[in-house]
């Protein structure tokens, strides 16, 4: 019998680490281990990211050293998650080594996949978009045994005019409240502690047939006593409500942090990112987040986008000076092609955008080191 070994190398969020991890309880259900090194699979998945192009040059710099693994006895290679549905085919030209490329919807088909590259030579593409099986979260294996992450809802809708996620992930679609609560359950059978609730915006969950949105969803698995911590991401703040708050406040188990992205304070900018909010919005938001819920905030925040001028960016300083977050990821715009952003002239030079990237970055580790 042929040794059966399986690596993944993971790029990206907490999505992607959680899917590969998912992965990975597939394929050793399927009598596969662990290879502790790509030299030693034979099976290598790289789950990729292209929420900005630095991201996706690392996968491609990554998937270029995999070549030298393909001698006679080549292993299976596929790129798998958000890069291989957005570049598809041109991977398989650009690179003979790869066998498989699958979209983020379509993992639970590569056990499939792998065989018939195994059995018959062939090389397999599918970027197809559809709902994800519920089975492929059927194993329980975790890679942290305290601490499950469990995906709520898949893709996102919002459409934010910078971001690649609608076209890589799909439109929002939810798993059923019961799925949910019932994998956190096998979970905690196996002694977890800790779930992490994900989704790209967890507050956009409404389950309509059952008349279940995300607070409620939250309560039902905060009052499942044995979960000693549970938190969630990420929360967009045109969906978060003091409602929230209180549910936060009142559970002793629910983690008193949110990570609450704004990514800009200009408010000419917000409008032009579609977010839905304006810079009072968000400073009112985070008031009644701490009088209610008396915790921590972290964010995200983007540099350099299309036409930010000084003053619109001095106005995403103040947020960071008056809100005092834990922590921050500050990122400078990255245009991705297909994104309603990418219309527009990229017109902030690179060495400006690091100007202001490293301003903020200074500005937040003294504030991260008050707190
Ligand atoms: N350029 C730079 N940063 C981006 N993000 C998303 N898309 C882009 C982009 N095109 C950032 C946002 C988001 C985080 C996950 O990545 O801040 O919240
Ligand atoms: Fe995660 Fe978005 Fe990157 Fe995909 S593109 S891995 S969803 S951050």
């Amino acid at each position: 019998m042929e040794y059966k070994s399986i690596y993944i190398k993971t790029f990206g969020c907490q999505m992607n680490d959680r899917d590969s991890e998912a992965l990975l309880g597939l394929f050793l259900d399927r009598g596969y281990i662990i290879a502790t090194n790509p030299q030693e699979a034979r099976v290598i998945f790289v789950n990729t990211c292209s929420v900005r192009k630095h991201a996706e040059d690392r996968a491609i710099s990554f998937l270029g050293t995999l070549k030298k693994l393909y001698n006679e006895k080549p292993p299976v290679i596929g790129v798998i998650g958000c890069m291989a549905k957005y570049q598809g085919r041109r991977l398989i030209e650009k690179m003979p080594h790869l066998s498989i490329i699958c979209s983020p919807s379509r993992l639970y088909h590569l056990p499939e996949y792998v065989e018939k590259v195994k059995n018959f030579g062939v090389k397999i593409i599918d970027t197809d978009d559809t709902q994800r099986e519920e089975a492929f979260y059927e194993s329980s294996f975790l890679l942290d045994k305290d601490h499950a992450q469990v995906v709520i809802s898949t893709g996102c809708s919002n459409y934010c005019s910078y971001c690649v996620v609608p076209y890589v992930r799909g439109n929002l679609r939810l798993r059923k409240p019961q799925k949910i609560i019932e994998e956190v359950k096998r979970f905690i059978e196996r002694g977890v502690k800790k779930i992490t609730l994900l989704g790209q915006n967890v507050n956009d969950y409404v389950y309509k047939e059952e008349n279940i949105d995300f607070v409620q969803l939250l309560e039902k698995i905060a009052s499942i006593k044995e979960i000693k911590e549970i938190d969630f991401i990420t929360s967009h703040p045109k969906n978060t409500s003091p409602r929230l708050f209180k549910v936060m406040a009142e559970y002793p188990n629910i983690k008193k942090h949110l990570h609450l992205p704004f990514q800009s304070g200009s408010d000419r900018i917000l409008k032009l990112m579609n977010r839905g909010y304006t810079q009072k919005d968000y400073l009112l938001l985070v008031e009644d987040f701490y009088k209610i819920v008396e915790g921590s905030l972290s964010t995200d925040v983007i540099v350099g986008f299309p036409t930010e001028r000084k003053k619109d960016f001095l106005k995403t300083k103040e947020v960071l000076e008056k809100v005092k977050f834990k922590y921050a990821y500050i990122f400078k715009y990255s245009p991705r092609p297909n994104t309603e952003a990418a219309k527009l002239t990229d017109d902030i030079p690179n060495s400006e955008k690091e100007r202001r990237h490293k301003i903020l970055l200074n500005l937040q580790k003294n504030i991260s080191s008050l707190i």
